[in-house]
């Protein structure tokens, strides 16, 4: 019997994750379907129960329900405890089991795929909300210099660093300070917001990281415009998907001609 997965979103019309898995399942030989499932804003819960009622074997979550999955998981991993919100959940026995691949999607992106170092380098996390929170704990576990997180709101950096034990401040505090690794988490390019980096913050050999995909946003052309190596988020989108895959079918698919496919639109 083919086995059902879904992603629930609210919006998720142009989600990519149904044509990834079947990309992943064809290439694999998994017999398996995969939908897009539109949660009403207040009914998440219910749509989960009714799709692994219905049979299903495991769902991805994303926007705005990612927090929401992670108080409704009776189990959680230690990756998703430290994110703080659950991307990928598997029904076992009418229990549901809480994940995030969203962390290690970007690690793999970074170190497989682009061929950069994290290891040794400093590296600066921008923004503070659920984007930052949830790849800090991957990010630390390939043992950078440093971790620093930088967001608008001063505060928000400073708590979300001192739960990693790690530092955080508002923007000004980059001032005098460089990094090897700039990763942006926050959502200002989707408002075509420019973030009011020095453009020192760029080291040399510095790769800057947009985890948006889709569109040039002010940060890539700052980092660009700095000398950076510049990456826009859809390799971790692909990898945070076959991360997932290989949580449910045991099965790691070969992300490259999945990313190439999605590249040529
Ligand atoms: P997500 O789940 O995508 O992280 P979020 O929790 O709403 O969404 O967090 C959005 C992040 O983008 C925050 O760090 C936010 O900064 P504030 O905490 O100061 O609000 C950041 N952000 C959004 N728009 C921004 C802008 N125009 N300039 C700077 N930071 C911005």
């Amino acid at each position: 019997m083919t086995d059902r997965y879904c992603v629930f979103g609210n919006p998720i019309a142009h989600s990519k994750s149904p044509r990834i898995h079947a990309l992943f399942a064809r290439q694999t030989g998994q017999d398996l379907s995969y939908e897009a499932i539109l949660a009403p804003l207040d009914g998440f819960a219910d749509s989960v129960r009714d799709f692994a009622a219905a049979g299903g074997r495991g769902a991805n979550v994303t926007v705005p329900f990612k927090e929401e999955a992670f108080r409704l998981a009776d189990s959680l991993t230690p990756r998703a405890q430290a994110a703080g919100a659950v991307n990928t959940l598997t029904f076992i026995n009418g229990r549901i089991l809480g994940d995030n691949t969203d962390g290690a999607g970007l690690v793999r992106d970074i170190a497989h795929n682009l061929g950069a170092a994290i290891a040794g380098r400093r590296s600066l996390i921008l923004g503070a909300g659920g984007a930052a929170r949830g790849v800090i704990l991957p990010l630390l576990d390939e043992r950078p210099a440093t971790i620093f997180v930088a967001n608008r709101t001063a505060g928000k950096a400073v708590g979300l660093a001192a739960a990693f034990n790690i530092e955080g401040g508002g923007f000004e505090s980059l001032a005098e300070r460089q990094f090897e690794l700039v990763i942006n988490a926050t959502s200002a390019g989707l408002s075509d917001a420019a973030l009011p980096l020095p453009a020192g913050v760029f080291a040399a050999g510095c790769l800057a990281y947009e985890m948006l995909y889709g569109r040039e946003t002010p940060f890539m052309a700052q980092a660009r415009a700095a000398g950076a190596a510049v990456a826009d988020g859809l390799g971790m989108l692909v990898e945070q998907a076959a991360e997932a895959f290989s949580v449910w079918r045991g099965v790691r698919p070969d992300t490259a001609p999945v990313l190439a496919e999605l590249r040529r639109g």
